[in-house]
């Protein structure tokens, strides 16, 4: 085993402002802070890399905070919403009426019906605006079923299986028969289809094999489109959303051949999770600012003192403690540099110790830094967002309620 180098160094002088900036606001919990320069220069990046004519589809169980979502569609200029849940679908259709909806999962039949039963009347143009994912034959007379009892109009999306085998029709039969049924259906309109291909990017390129698993998304999705050109007509396939990727691969859609919109969301706050190589233009832009509640010179393990000399000697990083308000989140530490959880101590949700080197210097009150791996669950842990710039907070944007 190689003796761990020393990680601590001074701060970095963003983390500074943005402690200095939580400080002139008052906060003092743990935080989610969203950049709001870096978040616009992401969505800046994503529309400067779409094609020509290449739709853009907000994925907002990844944002989940209305104030999040009015600002990309201000900077994007899109109308186009991926949603998750009933709960999200009800609020979006409430706040952001004239925007297009397409579910990003199959909703089951009793959600679907919820919605209707609870949707305000003054926004039931808002549910014209939805298109319904569905997945199956069985979830399709379902939804039949609904679109008689509510006399309305339902658009149906098709989910295509592109390679991720997470459920949808592939080319063949049960796909024709999918999209005979919908036109044979007065209260049906086929919308068009959605494949999601995440799994590419995770794959070896070694051996061609990455390249492999696209070319087979694409020409599984080709065929797909060649059967509804069939049953519907060329006129009609123009109308047709065709919907592919997700942060990881929104970069691969060079042209419109395949897909006419491309969804993504976290590449927009860019989780570590998402720190691929095609998302490199991407800068992270959301953190968890933390209090620190106790620092310590030296670390103390419970039961263990006898050995915390020796651990300090082998690694220089475990030498100081802070604990901090709150963690156990999905998250690593950023700033102060070096920062460690301890896997003897164990995590905390209440004050979870982390470790520094020698040149951690931070006292109580200060903020420590954390990046967040992923935005979707994580940004319900905290209360609003605060929204960073030019070196203040200048906003605060409420998330969705935990159900959404
Ligand atoms: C159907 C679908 N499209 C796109 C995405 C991409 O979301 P993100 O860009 O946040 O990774 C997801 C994420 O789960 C998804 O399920």
């Amino acid at each position: 085993m190689t003796k761990p180098k020393d990680h601590s160094g001074p701060r970095d002088p963003y983390f500074l402002s943005m402690q200095a900036a939580l400080a002139d606001a008052g906060i003092a919990w743990p935080t989610l802070v969203v950049d709001r320069a870096r978040l616009t220069a992401n969505v800046k990046t994503l529309k400067a890399d779409l094609p020509d004519g290449m739709g853009y589809r907000i994925v907002a169980k990844s944002l989940p905070s209305l104030g999040l979502l009015r600002h990309i569609r201000a900077i994007s200029g899109t109308d186009r919403l991926m949603t998750f849940n009933q709960p999200m679908l009800s609020l979006l259709s409430v706040e952001m009426p004239d925007a297009s909806q397409l579910l990003g999962k199959p909703l089951p039949i009793v959600a679907a019906r919820h919605y209707f039963d609870t949707l305000p009347a003054s926004h039931t143009d808002a549910a014209g605006n939805i298109q319904w994912l569905i997945d199956t034959p069985e979830r399709l007379a379902q939804y039949a079923v609904l679109a008689q009892q509510t006399g309305r109009t339902l658009n149906i999306n098709l989910e295509l299986d592109v390679g991720l085998h997470r459920g949808g029709f592939e080319p063949g039969p049960a796909l024709a028969a999918a999209i005979e049924t919908i036109k044979a259906d007065p209260s049906l309109n086929f919308s068009g289809f959605m494949g999601y291909e995440p799994h590419i990017p995770a794959l070896p390129t070694a051996l061609g094999w990455r390249d492999r698993a696209l070319k087979g998304a694409w020409s599984i999705y080709t065929a797909a489109l060649e059967q509804a050109q069939e049953a519907i007509g060329a006129d009609a396939m123009a109308g047709l959303t065709r919907n592919a990727a997700g942060s990881p691969t929104y970069r691969y859609y060079k042209d419109l051949s395949v897909a006419s919109e491309v969804s993504a969301g976290s590449c927009l706050v860019k989780p570590s999770h998402f720190d691929t190589e095609l998302l490199e233009p991407h800068v992270p832009a959301s953190f968890i600012a933390t209090p620190v509640i106790k620092s310590f010179e030296h670390t103390r393990l419970p039961g263990l003192e006898f050995a915390d000399g020796a651990t300090a000697a082998w690694n220089p990083n475990s030498r100081k403690t802070v604990f901090i308000h709150g963690g156990h989140w999905l998250a690593d530490p950023v700033d102060p540099p070096g920062l460690e959880y301890n896997k003897t101590f164990g995590r905390s949700s209440n004050q979870e110790m982390l470790n520094g080197g020698p040149e951690l210097s931070i006292a109580p009150d200060e903020f420590v830094f954390l990046r967040p791996q992923q935005s979707e669950a994580l940004f319900l842990q905290f209360g609003d967002i605060a929204v960073y710039e030019d070196g203040a907070i200048v906003d605060s944007w409420p998330t969705f309620p935990v159900s959404a």
